[in-house]
């Protein structure tokens, strides 16, 4: 079942420089780390060429052939982000599809990297994906905080200081409106220090020893001076999508040092931006080498947000204007569209109305594309907007409306949120989902039950087969036998 996975980083290539004068156009970047668009050679920042990182890193287009199937499984008219194509490429997610037709669980994870305080809209919109997800399969979630991953991979970042970005940045996903009962929040440093951690840990241990230095240098562009920490996070980031870290949230025992063979064959499904994909190239291709094989996790991949400035920028934590921030006022809401969002209108008024706009580089357009629900609206502004009957102003006014009702209703979430609230959501324990309630399809013929804790594994490290395990769990009863009777006789 391997497939051919290509080289992760997507190079940067320079054009040839005959002289100084003349720009080098870039190829586009995308990797976890560092995420560029393209120029040209006059040194344009041109858009990101999404079908050109799919095909180079073999993912699937989603199609309509695969939406019309999650509709008729789901029950659920896709998200408008998959009709969209803001989510626009995926691995697998067929055998997800199958997985929760047999009305079988599956484990559904995400996570983000805590790097600053404030969360924008290029933050909150992979969680309100993935929480429609939740909603719409009813299954247990996990939300990974890597503020051991920021602080290994950013210089300046100090580890108590990315924790209260963790923290605060939990509290703003939560704002979200995910379910408590279904959802685990975990901040690395935290979980990883608790003690319900053994499974986990006992995993990417497994797993950190079944990758290579050359094998993370190949996936991620790391060098001999990078940090060992960052080699060893790559494991992390991986063995987060198994089901078998986390037993405690499928009732199971977590402080026995036996992992749980059956949580190991839970299916995974992760809604990440594209340029999360290498880490996970690296589950899928190492996943079936751990002595409990996990299947391959699945993805949705969507692309990146459109920054304020349009195609090619970036949404960043340090530049306010660059993005519609989660505690923006009214006013700089309204400001940042009209002063900052770039146009596909014409210069002036009349040349609008004689020319027409361009809604595709238009990111107040793309902004309500977001956030407009009705295709049919949505169609309308477009096409009035060609015409030149739809003005720049206009445009703007409809998406600072559709922006201020997006962040007023997340602020008012937010300022319901406790700090106990938060800890529940923190707190390690057994989640409760019921998954599909009509299968169609019947469940796959259930794998031999796990032999009780101790008896699984034998004296040469290797699971033992069912029958070979029934015979030492009876000798080690006679044993134990045995020795009662000793030590009952010597008290005589
Ligand atoms: N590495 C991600 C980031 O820097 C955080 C992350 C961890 C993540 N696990 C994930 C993102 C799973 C998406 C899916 O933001």
């Amino acid at each position: 079942m391997t497939e051919p996975e290509p080289p992760a980083v997507a190079t940067l290539s320079l054009a040839e420089t005959a002289t100084e004068s003349v720009k080098q156009a870039t190829e586009q970047e995308i990797n976890p780390w560092d995420v560029q668009a393209a120029t040209d050679d006059q040194g344009n920042v041109l858009e990101f060429d999404y079908e050109a990182i799919s095909q180079k890193w073999a993912t699937k287009l989603i199609d309509d052939a695969l939406l019309e199937r999650f509709e008729r499984v789901t029950g659920h008219k896709p998200h408008r982000w998959l009709r969209r194509g803001l989510f626009f490429s995926h691995r697998d997610v067929e055998l997800i599809l199958d997985t929760y037709e047999r009305g079988e669980d599956f484990l559904l994870y995400t996570g983000r990297g805590p790097s600053s305080d404030s969360m924008h809209i290029g933050h909150t919109i992979p969680f309100e994906f993935t929480k429609w997800l939740q909603d719409v399969f009813d299954v247990p979630l996990v939300i990974m905080l890597t503020d051991d991953e920021k602080f290994l991979f950013k210089e300046k970042l100090k580890q108590p200081e990315v924790y209260q970005y963790a923290r605060g940045n939990a509290m703003d996903i939560i704002s979200i409106g995910f379910d408590v009962k279904k959802t685990f929040i975990y901040i690395d440093s935290e979980f990883f220090t608790s003690g319900y951690n053994r499974h986990f840990n006992l995993n990417s241990t497994e797993f950190e020893k079944l990758v290579t230095n050359n094998q993370v240098r190949g996936a991620f562009g790391f060098h001999g001076s990078t940090n060992i920490g960052s080699n060893a996070f790559a494991a992390k980031q991986c063995v987060a999508a198994f089901a078998s870290s986390y037993p405690f949230i499928f009732g199971e025992d977590y402080k026995t040092y036996h992992r749980s063979a059956k949580l190991a064959a839970i299916p995974c499904l992760i809604p990440c931006a594209i340029d999360q994909d290498p880490y996970f190239r690296l589950v899928r291709e190492n996943c079936s080498r751990m002595d409990q094989s996990s299947p391959k996790p699945a993805l949705i991949h969507s692309k990146f947000l459109t920054a304020l400035q349009g195609a090619g920028g970036k949404m960043s934590s340090s530049n306010p204007n660059s993005a519609v921030f989660m505690d923006d006022t009214e006013k700089q809401v309204k400001n940042k569209i009209n002063k900052h969002a770039f146009s596909g209108g014409q210069e002036t008024m009349e040349l609008h109305r004689e020319k027409g706009g361009n809604p595709d580089i238009d990111v107040p357009f793309q902004y309500l594309s977001y956030f407009e629900e009705d295709d049919e609206k949505l169609k309308k502004f477009a096409a009035d907007y060609r015409k030149g009957e739809m003005g720049t102003g206009d445009m703007k006014k409809e998406c600072i409306t559709m922006m201020n009702t997006y962040v007023k209703k997340f602020q008012e979430a937010r300022a319901k949120v406790t700090d106990e609230m938060l800890e529940e959501f923190l707190r390690p324990r057994k989640l409760e989902w019921k998954g599909n309630p009509n299968p169609t399809r019947p469940k796959l013929e259930p794998k031999e039950e796990t032999e009780p804790a101790g008896a699984e594994v034998g004296s040469d490290g290797k699971p033992m087969t069912k029958n070979a395990a029934k015979k030492a769990a009876k000798l080690a009863e006679l044993e134990k036998k045995k020795r009662e009777k000793a030590a009952a006789a010597a008290q005589k």
